[in-house]
């Protein structure tokens, strides 16, 4: 007998509309007209400054990186997608293979499916029965969270058996959705509380618009591990919203008028490292991360991760070849940035003397 979870609203939950909305959320994120036209990219807003006395050998450059205690190939992962319905079953074995292989960190899609019916957690944990040494990060929008509380996340957890918890805040998403729970009351409490109480490692994302400063210090002090900001120039998911209306209305033009709101990765890596502001957890970046040379940015701007999500769904739904091939080049471009750099690990990469602000 499914698990039914106590204060979800039936009304606000409907597993048809569910499965037809993130079919659209993968047809439409992965075209050209969902994606911001206007901002630059994170390689353009932070200018590298390389050498030419790199005085070490390309192949001494590594990407080994520690995130949330685990040891992985790559400061690169597979930001959250999709997940939770049949049509996505596919598409998330061969992201999980993929990532298994390269010992990339992948974040699992929103689990809210799970919360009203626990049969759903039987694709992760197929999932990693078949790909063991596959690290995920489980996955919830903070809306979710604060119906449900956190005694709830800990079976989502559990069902992908990950080292860590993705909390997502997307309001402007939730509020130009047609079927969006625009419900953000309390949302810092149930995050504090969260932190509190989760059995693993919390992190904080945006889902491409960013999360600010300001915002970066009210979270400060609750606990969190981590802070995907999440900024903007990629995936723009009010446009994706707007594609859904095909009579091109209401919703479209409510979408569309968001053109140009957020505030990128890089604006924001770059506030904190300029106003030297003393955070409590890791910064991770992504958000329009179109190859490992914006990646490197981000990492010499302060980053610990670099999250990748429409152009990996997009090489996933051709394939799993197309996709470590896309994950290889990502690996690639950011090792020969380093070597560029003189810089032979992650770690290194963190220097204020290697990069500036150009906007
Ligand atoms: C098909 C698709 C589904 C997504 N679903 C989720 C989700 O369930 N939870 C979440 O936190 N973010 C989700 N995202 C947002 C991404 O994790 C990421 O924050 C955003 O797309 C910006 O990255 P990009 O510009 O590389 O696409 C999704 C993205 C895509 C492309």
């Amino acid at each position: 007998m499914p698990q039914t979870i106590t204060g979800q609203n039936d009304s606000l939950f409907d597993s048809k509309k569910f499965d037809s909305r993130k079919k659209d959320h993968i047809l439409y994120s992965t075209s050209k007209e969902s994606q911001f036209d206007s901002f630059k990219s994170a390689s353009e807003q932070i200018q590298l400054l390389p050498t030419a006395f790199p005085e070490i050998n390309l192949n001494q450059v590594k990407l080994n990186q520690i995130l949330l205690g685990e040891s992985f190939s790559s400061p690169h992962f597979i930001s959250s997608m999709t997940g939770g319905h049949e049509s996505g079953f596919k598409t998330n074995d061969v992201l999980a293979s993929c990532a298994a292989e390269k010992n990339w960190l992948m974040g699992v899609g929103s689990q809210r499916k799970e919360l009203a019916d626990s049969s759903y957690a039987k694709e992760w944990t197929d999932i990693k029965k078949k790909y063991p040494k596959l690290k995920l990060m489980a996955n919830i929008g903070l809306s979710q969270l604060i119906e449900v509380g956190s005694e709830q996340i800990e079976r989502l957890i559990d069902s992908c058996q990950a080292i860590g918890v993705f909390v997502h805040s997307n309001p402007l998403q939730e509020a130009v959705q047609k079927e969006g729970t625009p419900n953000f009351e309390g949302g810092l409490k149930a995050l504090e509380a969260l932190c509190a109480k989760s059995s693993v490692p919390v992190v904080l994302k945006e889902v491409g618009f960013g999360i600010t400063k300001r915002d970066l210090l009210r979270v400060n002090n609750f606990g969190l591990a981590a802070v995907d900001i999440s900024g903007a120039g990629g995936t723009h998911w009010s446009k994706v919203e707007a594609l859904r209306d095909s009579t091109k209305s209401f919703h479209y033009d409510l979408g569309m008028s968001f053109n140009r709101w957020g505030q990128t990765s890089a604006q924001i890596l770059n506030d904190v490292s300029s106003e030297g502001l003393k955070l409590n957890f890791d910064l991770w970046a992504s958000g329009g991360v179109r190859s490992g040379v914006d990646s490197c940015a981000l990492l010499a701007a302060g980053a610990q991760a670099v999250g990748v999500a429409s152009p990996l769904m997009k090489a996933a739904l051709a394939g799993p070849e197309n996709l470590l091939q896309l994950m290889k080049l990502y690996d690639e471009q950011l090792r020969v940035s380093m070597f560029n750099l003189g810089v032979c690990n992650v770690k290194s990469l963190k220097d204020k003397s290697l990069w500036k602000w150009k906007g």
